[in-house]
């Protein structure tokens, strides 16, 4: 009746990553008040959790792949099961894009920066795009529209959790947890 322990912790892991993320995005683009200094340290940490995540959506999707998720309840509608599926799928398209195209974009940045993931290890840009201005102003672009389409799928998503739970009387998140046996 409930998601798998594996899914769990990747599904709430990832949550905070990404939050972490959006968060300090845009707080790099738009936070006047940061000293540069302060906004390269934060890119660092941003391409660090970044490429974690590109990381953990495989594992994810290898999780999701392994274990079929609980069915949902019964009183689901037809259109609520088409826009569960729908929605969850264009979550997963922005786990991949979002790391995809950072990546893309420091790989065809003019500055050619290395990405140190937590000051550890040197992750290694996409061979072939340095300078490539066509490239980094492209993936640039999709970066921010990926991450205005994730900000409004998140808000959707915690919607629909939302609905059930208020609407419907159905506490979805006991599938995403591991409180009770998780009838609702
Ligand atoms: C506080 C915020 C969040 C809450 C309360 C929440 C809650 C939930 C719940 C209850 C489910 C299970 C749905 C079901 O019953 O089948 C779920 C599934 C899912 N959540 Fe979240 N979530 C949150 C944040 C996020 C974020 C930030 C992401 C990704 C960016 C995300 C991605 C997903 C995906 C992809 C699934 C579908 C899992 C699958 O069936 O493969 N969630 N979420
Ligand atoms: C789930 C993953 C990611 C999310 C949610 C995310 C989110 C964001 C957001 C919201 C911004 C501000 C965009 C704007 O308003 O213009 C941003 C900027 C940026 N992101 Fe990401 N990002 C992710 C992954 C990555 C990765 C993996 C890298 C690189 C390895 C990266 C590199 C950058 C850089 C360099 C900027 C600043 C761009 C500039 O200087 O204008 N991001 N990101």
């Amino acid at each position: 009746m409930r998601y798998h322990s594996l899914a769990i912790i990747l599904h709430w892991v990832m949550a905070v990553a990404v939050l972490f993320m959006l968060l300090s995005g845009l707080a790099v683009e738009y936070l006047a008040t940061l000293t540069p200094a302060d906004k390269f340290k934060l890119i660092q940490l941003h391409k660090s959790f970044g490429i974690c995540l590109l990381v953990a959506f495989f594992l994810r999707v290898a999780v999701r792949l392994w274990q079929k998720p609980p069915a949902l309840p019964a009183s689901f509608k037809p259109w609520e099961h088409h826009a569960a599926a729908w929605g969850h799928r264009a979550l997963y398209a922005m786990l991949l894009l979002m790391p995809l195209t950072g990546w893309l974009m420091v790989s065809s940045s003019p500055y050619g920066l290395p990405t140190i993931v937590f000051n550890i290890f040197e992750w290694p840009h996409i061979p072939g795009l340095a300078a490539n201005e066509a490239v980094n102003g492209a993936t640039r672009l999709a970066h921010t529209i990926f991450a205005f389409t994730l900000l409004a799928l998140i808000a959707i998503h915690i919607g629909a959790v939302g609905k059930h739970f208020m609407i419907d009387r159905h506490n979805l998140l006991h599938r995403m947890w591991w409180t009770k046996k998780g009838q609702d």
